[in-house]
């Protein structure tokens, strides 16, 4: 998993360590990551100890002790709770992931949870996704027909199914674009490596019929070839996927247009 830091001039400050839960005796300690538009105050980084014997085994499950036990004003997003909606991304012990998904026994030391790196931060744990889904619906995501509608359904081929596969299982989670440097410093204009992965999923769909307009719609310096293939991307997604080699056969299929 990529490994990152935050900036050395971030504002960060030690904030408050709350007490221990009474008779515990398996404690594990979380620093979390607090900031409230609410209170004109820098970030700070909260301690909190949790009580494993009382607390499910993944990180989402002690952000949720926390957040029901101690500090009612902790501040994260989550729904599915098995790696299904990525709305549980956020950066931890390091890496961008899934909180759902994490384990704590994976982690050694104290637990240290961020909000996704290099995105502006609505509260604690929950970044401002606005631009990454507008970036989305920028490449118009659906299937595109000029054909008459069949009576039943668009049939595809089971090896042309296949083709979607290591692409259709992307759950939009983030963790790869604000993981990717290129992402970092372009992200106004750079599509970035998960909505390019989208992208590529539809330009491989043998039912769509859009490939010319949609590989004009990333012919353009930013959107597209922003990728230095850091790689950073597929190291850190926690589904698995490789939004680098989509973004590389989108690459091809510009060239081969050309000639
Ligand atoms: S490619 Fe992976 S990391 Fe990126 S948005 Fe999709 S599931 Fe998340
Ligand atoms: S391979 Fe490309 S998209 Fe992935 S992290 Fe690197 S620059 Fe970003
Ligand atoms: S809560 Fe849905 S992916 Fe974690």
């Amino acid at each position: 998993m990529v490994e990152l830091t935050l900036p050395k001039n971030s504002k960060i400050q030690q904030g408050k360590t709350w007490p221990k839960p009474e008779g515990a005796t398996n404690l594990r300690e979380y620093r979390i990551y607090r900031w409230s538009p609410d209170d004109d105050e820098n970030p700070r980084i909260d301690t909190y100890f949790v009580d494993m014997d009382d607390c499910g085994p993944m990180v989402l499950d002690a952000l949720l002790w926390i957040k029901n036990k101690i500090d009612p004003t902790l501040t994260l997003r989550r729904s599915c709770r098995e790696g299904i909606c990525g709305s549980c991304a956020m950066n931890i012990d390091g890496s961008n992931t899934l909180a759902c998904t994490k384990g704590c026994d994976d982690i050694s030391g104290a637990v240290k949870v961020y909000p996704l790196p290099h995105m502006q931060v609505v509260k604690d744990l929950v970044p401002d996704l606005t631009n990454f889904y507008a970036q989305h619906a920028s490449i118009e995501p659906w299937l595109k027909t000029v054909s008459p509608q069949p009576a039943k359904e668009w049939l595809q081929s089971h090896e042309d199914r296949e083709k979607l596969d290591g692409l259709y299982e992307c759950i939009l989670c983030a963790c790869c674009s604000t993981s990717c440097p290129s992402y970092w410093w372009n992200g106004e204009r750079y599509l970035g490596p998960a909505t390019l992965l989208q992208a590529y999923r539809w330009l491989i769909d043998s039912r769509d019929e859009a490939k010319g307009d949609r590989l004009d719609n990333l012919e353009d310096p930013f959107r597209l070839y922003r990728c230095h293939t850091i790689m950073n991307c597929a190291q850190t997604c926690p589904k698995g996927l490789n939004p680098a080699k989509a973004i590389a056969e989108i690459k091809k299929m510009m060239v081969e247009r050309r000639v």
